[in-house]
C-alpha cells in the first residue's frame, strides 16, 4: 500500500515540500505518496488528527502552525524542544512523534554540501527569532570553538543561549558585540532579507576564508550577501541547500533512508 504523506500550513501552496519529498522518493523507489493540506488556526489539530486517522504516517508542518504542533505530539525529540517548535510529525503505533529538522538541514547544508566543518570555528548567528532558535541547538553540537549569538533585541539572544551560556565560549549580546571578531561562519538567521529592510554590520566580522551563509532563499544577491562579499567572506550561500537538507532530514525520519541533496537543489534551481 502506499503510504500518505503530507505538508499542512497556510499558505500551502507555494511550498517546496511536495517537489522535493517526491523527488526523493522516486529516486529511492519508496512507494508513498505527498500532498499540501491548507489549514486554519481553527481547523489545524482535526486535520492532523483525521489525516492520522485515515492512515497517514507523517506530515511536515509549516508557517503559521510549527508552535501549536507541539500541543498534538506524544514524544519529540531535543532539538524539537530546543527549538520550541517542531516541523516533522510521525506518526505510529506509539503515537505523535515530533521533530525539527531545520537546524539539521542547516547543519549538513554547511558541512556536507559546502564541506565546511564547524568543529573548532568562530561561529556566529546574528538574529534570534524562530529560525536562530531552531538552529541553535544542532550548531552548538556540531562542536565550534566560540559560538555568538547576537540581536538587535540583546534579550532575546540571551534566551536561546540560556543555560548554555558558557564564558568565551557560548555567549550572547547585542549586534555590536560582534565588531572585530573575524569569524569563520557567520549566519544571518534575522527576517531583514524578507522584509527588504538593512541590516548595519558591524566592521571586521568576516575573517578571509569566512563563510557567509543566508537562511532565507530565492532572495538572489542579499544585502547580506553582498556586504559579506566586500567585507572579505570567501564563500557565501543563500538557505536553499537548508531548505533541500532538513527536507531530506524528514524523509530519513520517515523511511530510515537519507536521500541525496544534489539533484533536488538542481531542481529547485531550475525552478
Ligand atoms: P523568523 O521566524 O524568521 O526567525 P522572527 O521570529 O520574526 O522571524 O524573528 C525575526 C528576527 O529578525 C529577529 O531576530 C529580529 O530582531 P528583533 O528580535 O530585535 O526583532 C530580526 N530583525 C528583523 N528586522 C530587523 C532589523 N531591521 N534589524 C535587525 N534585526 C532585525
Amino acid at each position: 500500500m502506499t503510504d500518505r504523506y503530507a505538508i499542512i500550513g497556510n499558505p500551502v501552496a507555494q511550498s517546496k515540500s511536495p517537489l522535493l519529498q517526491t523527488a526523493f522518493a522516486r529516486r529511492l523507489g519508496q512507494d508513498m505518496s505527498y500532498e499540501a493540506i491548507l489549514a486554519t488556526a481553527d481547523t489545524f489539530h482535526e486535520t492532523v488528527r483525521r489525516f492520522m486517522g485515515e492512515g497517514g504516517k507523517g506530515m511536515n508542518v509549516t508557517a503559521p502552525f510549527k508552535l501549536d504542533a507541539l500541543d498534538l505530539v506524544d514524544e519529540m525529540s531535543d532539538r524539537a524542544r530546543a527549538a520550541q517548535a517542531i516541523n516533522t510529525l510521525k506518526f505510529d503505533d506509539a503515537g505523535v512523534y515530533g521533530d525539527n529538522t531545520d537546524g539539521a538541514g542547516l547543519v549538513n547544508d554547511i558541512q556536507e554540501r559546502m564541506g565546511i566543518s564547524l568543529a573548532g570555528r568562530r561561529l556566529l548567528v546574528i538574529g534570534a527569532g524562530g529560525a536562530s532558535r531552531g538552529a541553535f541547538l544542532p550548531l552548538l553540537e556540531a562542536g565550534p570553538a566560540y559560538f555568538l549569538v547576537v540581536n538587535r533585541t540583546e534579550s532575546k539572544a540571551h534566551a536561546i543561549v540560556s543555560d548554555r551560556a558558557e564564558q568565551g565560549r557560548v555567549e550572547a549580546g547585542p549586534i555590536q558585540r560582534a565588531e572585530g571578531g573575524r569569524f569563520d561562519v557567520v549566519i544571518n538567521a534575522t527576517s531583514v532579507s524578507l522584509t527588504g529592510d538593512r541590516l548595519p554590520l558591524p566592521e571586521g566580522i568576516f575573517a578571509e576564508s569566512s563563510l557567509a551563509y543566508e537562511l532565507a532563499y530565492n532572495k538572489g544577491h542579499t544585502a547580506f550577501l553582498q556586504d559579506a562579499a566586500q567585507g572579505g567572506a570567501a564563500h557565501i550561500s543563500d538557505g536553499l541547500g537548508m531548505l533541500v537538507s532538513q527536507a531530506a532530514e524528514g524523509f530519513l525520519l520517515w523511511r530510515g533512508v537519507r536521500p541525496d541533496i544534489s539533484e533536488a537543489m538542481s531542481l529547485l534551481r531550475e525552478e
